[in-house]
């Protein structure tokens, strides 16, 4: 069969390296890259390091407003689906590229594949939130990492298509754990001991877009007075320099990072503090313990199972747990068993 792969934003090219591995060594994929990230430390590193398979398509979208990036994603991708007549359009996620890519194909009457289907943080604010429950409710293929996904469609009345299969993002754990130590010197070049530094992420356009939120946040790292590393996403860099807002000497702030080097900072910190999805699922993975610096989280199973903590960005709430949370019990496999590639594949072997 022919499918075509949406991918667009960092964390889908992670997710995308073990799964179009897999599906590749029976079908024909095309990768769509809708250039919604463009950075060669966003995007071509992560191809580079992860051996992905070079895009046949990059529309070059770049950033903009949302209406702006989905509208014109929309408009190529429609034009790629005519011309390459799929079998099934797949999708990763809850980026505007997800939304454009799952939307093109469902307006032609192509099947839809949502990967990471049914994940909810029941705040519509968030433009993650708005673009997974339209992509839910236009796909023919719900993947779904978790059991508490399946209740999230069921309660929306999604019924058919819905398969657990885990975390593609386990997958890549496992597929690229080992070769990721290769990339320790950097703990060297960071000037930094493993187990005795924190790795803090932050992106979230809820967090980076109003400056007491993000105020609160350094605030709290710059108190904090333990060794942080922190990869800046573009976003948080452009605003922390708008808000001209500074951080303290225990904080390393570097460029965003590649994979490898992100796994390999995981599994030597002592703690991981965060806004990202995908990282607050990597310390579970890493066992390590997560603040979550959001007022709600999707991955609810790391909260109930006592590895994570929702914090919100009150600065005392940051320090306090910083300096206090434990993890409490001892880790189940609620993200699968890293096979989730396989399982995928053979879901869309049942459709031939
Ligand atoms: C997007 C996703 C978010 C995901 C994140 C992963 C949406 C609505 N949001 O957020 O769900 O968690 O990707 O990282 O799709 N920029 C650059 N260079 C780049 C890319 C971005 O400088 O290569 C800057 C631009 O100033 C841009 C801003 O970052 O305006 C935001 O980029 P955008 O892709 O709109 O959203 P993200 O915050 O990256
Ligand atoms: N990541 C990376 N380099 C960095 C920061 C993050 O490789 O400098 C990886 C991280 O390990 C995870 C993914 O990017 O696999 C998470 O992406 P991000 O936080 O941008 O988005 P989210 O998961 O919140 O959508």
């Amino acid at each position: 069969m022919k499918i075509i792969t949406i991918v667009g934003a960092r964390p889908q090219f992670i997710k995308a390296a073990p799964v179009s591995k897999t599906l590749r060594t029976e079908h024909e994929e095309i990768i769509i890259h809708t250039g919604q990230h463009y950075d060669a430390n966003m995007s071509d590193i992560f191809f580079n390091e992860l051996k992905i398979p070079r895009p046949d398509y990059n529309l070059e979208i770049g950033s903009g407003s949302h209406g702006m990036m989905t509208g014109r994603m929309l408009e190529k991708l429609e034009e790629i689906y005519l011309k390459e007549k799929p079998d099934f359009v797949l999708v990763y996620g809850d980026t505007n590229s997800t939304l454009a890519g799952a939307l093109a194909a469902s307006k032609l009457l192509i099947p839809v594949i949502h990967i990471e289907a049914g994940l909810r943080s029941f705040n519509k604010a968030m433009p993650e939130e708005q673009n997974r429950i339209l992509t839910d409710h236009i796909s023919d293929l719900l993947l779904v990492p978790t059991e508490d996904a399946i209740k999230n469609l069921t309660n929306e009345g999604i019924k058919k298509g819905i398969h657990n299969v885990g975390d593609v993002m386990y997958d890549a754990v496992l597929m690229f754990k080992e070769i990721a130590k290769s990339k320790s010197g950097l703990l060297k070049e960071l000037d930094v001991n493993s187990g005795e530094y924190i790795l803090t992420t932050i992106h979230r356009a809820e967090n980076t877009n109003d400056i007491n939120r993000l105020r609160n946040m350094i605030e709290a790292l710059n108190e904090s007075g333990e060794k942080i590393i922190l990869p800046l996403h573009p976003r948080t860099k452009k605003f922390i320099e708008g808000y001209g807002l500074n951080f303290n000497e225990n904080i390393k702030v570097i460029d965003p990072i590649g994979y490898l080097e992100m796994l390999m900072l995981e599994e030597n910190s002592k703690m991981i503090v965060t806004d990202s999805g995908g990282v607050q699922k990597e310390a579970y993975f890493m066992g390590k313990p997560c603040i979550t610096m959001r007022d709600e989280t999707e991955w609810v199973e790391t909260v109930a199972c006592g590895w994570n903590v929702v914090v919100g960005t009150d600065k005392n709430k940051i320090l306090d747990n910083i300096r206090n949370f434990k993890p409490t019990s001892i880790q189940q496999a609620i993200f699968g068993d890293g096979n989730a590639a396989q399982k995928i594949l053979n879901i869309i072997n049942e459709r031939r």
